[in-house]
């Protein structure tokens, strides 16, 4: 119709079985209304056509001669001699092909050259190698073509201009801090439109933003809190085990990493790790809390993920920011709480920890990470900073874990994680004391 060429992959040879569309939604029909459920049919046709044939009838519909039109190119690789499907399946069910292939073309032929406005522009379709022409592109999707996985050092993405982030979990804490940090360093990202557990909105969102990394921090993490997990079980399942998994998966379809912000509360002090004795646990040590719904669902995504090489995952714990007015703030809940346990814990500050996050992706770091700064540090701890920071008149009340369990529904963990890992590469890594002060306490100082 525009009076190009019509490419042919290798001599043309290959044959196809062509079914006019109609009779397609013909054998849908019949197998939704007779088809038996579990049951798998055939669509097809008995009789073949080479492409070269196909070709040639075209340029006869079009009044072309095919000998000046038709330019064989170099074949795709792995371009199948043959497909054929046996129908027989479903002519049992009454269906049979209605449309004869010189009138099924021909419906075609006119539908499209009548259509013009309804099918755009398809001339893409007509470029006999896509992905070539791709790798020739002299812009930013040369970075997008060259990352590799994991182990490829060479493939380090230390531009922030090769970088681009498909985030999910827009409305949520993190995925919106993690936003907002992109924004203040220049990285491109979009967040992801699909939920989690929607496989084909997954790869569309990959289609659509052609990331470097994807980001996970959507969750149900439950309102007002955990508890709320003890109720909603099966929505929990559904995004935490269901839909990480899924994002995981189409990432390593896709070869892309996923960076994903899990948590330690997988974790409770035991014999071999008692509180206050240093020893925490470390990355390949297997979840021993499950007390909660929530961390059950966690606990178990993680051994899932484990085989998953693509897939870094960022054991987040006791989050804590720089904005005390966030109620989901560890330190802004301590301070509002009626009473609190005083039990050492490790803890992740966000203000510090988050941009390590983005610098891992650029390493294309993967594997199991504690997500913490180095040590731990007690509510009462927390509280006399706070104390001594913002409100010297402010006060509070202690009780123990029997007195807590009676206000809460599921219990809650308490653990020291070992972050040496992540301290070993990143050595500036603060201590959590010292991340507290610097990150939150100083910058929100009262004068
Ligand atoms: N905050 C903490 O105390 C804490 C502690 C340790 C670890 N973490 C971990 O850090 C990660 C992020 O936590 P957060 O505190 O930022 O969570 P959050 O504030 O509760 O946000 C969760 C986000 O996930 C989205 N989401 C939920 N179900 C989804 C689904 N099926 N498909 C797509 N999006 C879905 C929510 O979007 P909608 O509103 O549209 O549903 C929301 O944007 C989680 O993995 C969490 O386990 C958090």
């Amino acid at each position: 119709m525009k009076g190009e060429n019509l490419p042919i992959h290798g001599d043309g040879s290959n044959v196809r079985s062509y079914l006019y569309s109609e009779d397609v939604a013909r054998a849908f029909d019949v197998v939704l209304h007779k088809g038996v459920i579990g049951h798998v049919y055939n669509i097809g046709t008995q009789k073949e056509r080479s492409v070269l044939d196909v070709a040639k009838d075209i340029c006869k519909l079009f009044g072309l001669d095919s000998k000046d039109v038709i330019e064989f190119v170099q074949d795709r690789p792995f371009n199948d001699k043959r497909y054929f499907l046996d129908d027989k399946k479903l002519k049992r069910l009454g269906w049979e092909e209605k449309t004869s292939w010189e009138e099924g073309l021909k419906r075609t032929m006119d539908w499209y050259t009548q259509n013009p406005d309804w099918w755009g522009d398809v001339t893409a379709a007509l470029h006999p190698h896509p992905r070539a022409s791709l790798i020739s592109l002299p812009s930013d999707d040369n970075c997008f073509l060259h990352y590799k996985m994991r182990g490829e050092k060479e493939g380090n993405l230390d531009s922030s201009s090769c970088l681009k982030f498909l985030i999910y979990g827009k409305t949520g804490w993190i995925g919106g801090l993690l936003g907002k940090l992109c924004n203040e360093d220049g990285i491109e990202f979009e967040y992801g439109r699909a939920r989690l557990e929607n496989r084909s909105s997954i790869v569309e969102d990959v289609r659509r933003v052609r990331p470097s990394h994807v980001f996970n921090a959507a969750c149900v993490t439950g309102r007002p809190n955990v508890d709320c997990c003890e109720t909603h079980k099966v929505e929990t399942i559904r995004t935490n085990v269901v839909g990480t998994l899924t994002l995981a998966d189409v990432c390593k379809e896709q070869g892309l990493i996923m960076v994903n912000f899990a948590t330690g509360c997988i974790f409770e002090y035991d014999e071999k790790h008692p509180p206050g004795s240093g020893v925490g646990f470390k990355e390949d040590e297997k979840p021993n809390f499950t007390g909660s719904f929530y961390s059950k669902t966690k606990a178990m995504v993680e051994e899932f993920l484990r085989e998953y090489e693509n897939v870094c995952t960022l054991r987040v714990r006791m989050p804590i920011s720089s904005d005390l007015s966030n109620p989901r703030n560890f330190i802004t809940k301590i301070t509002r709480y009626d009473k609190v346990v005083n039990i050492p814990n490790s803890m992740t500050v966000l203000d510090e920890l988050l941009p390590i996050s983005i610098e891992m992706a650029k390493k294309n770091l993967t594997g199991i990470w504690n997500f913490t700064n180095p040590g731990v540090i007690s509510h009462n701890e927390i509280l006399e900073m706070y104390r001594d920071h913002m409100d010297p008149e402010f006060r509070w009340v202690n009780f123990d874990l029997e007195e807590q369990a009676k206000v809460i529904v599921a219990p809650r963990s308490n653990n020291e994680m070992d972050s040496s890992k992540l301290k070993n590469e990143f050595p500036n890594l603060l201590g959590i004391k010292d991340s507290i002060i610097k990150y939150v306490f100083e910058p929100n100082k009262k004068n």
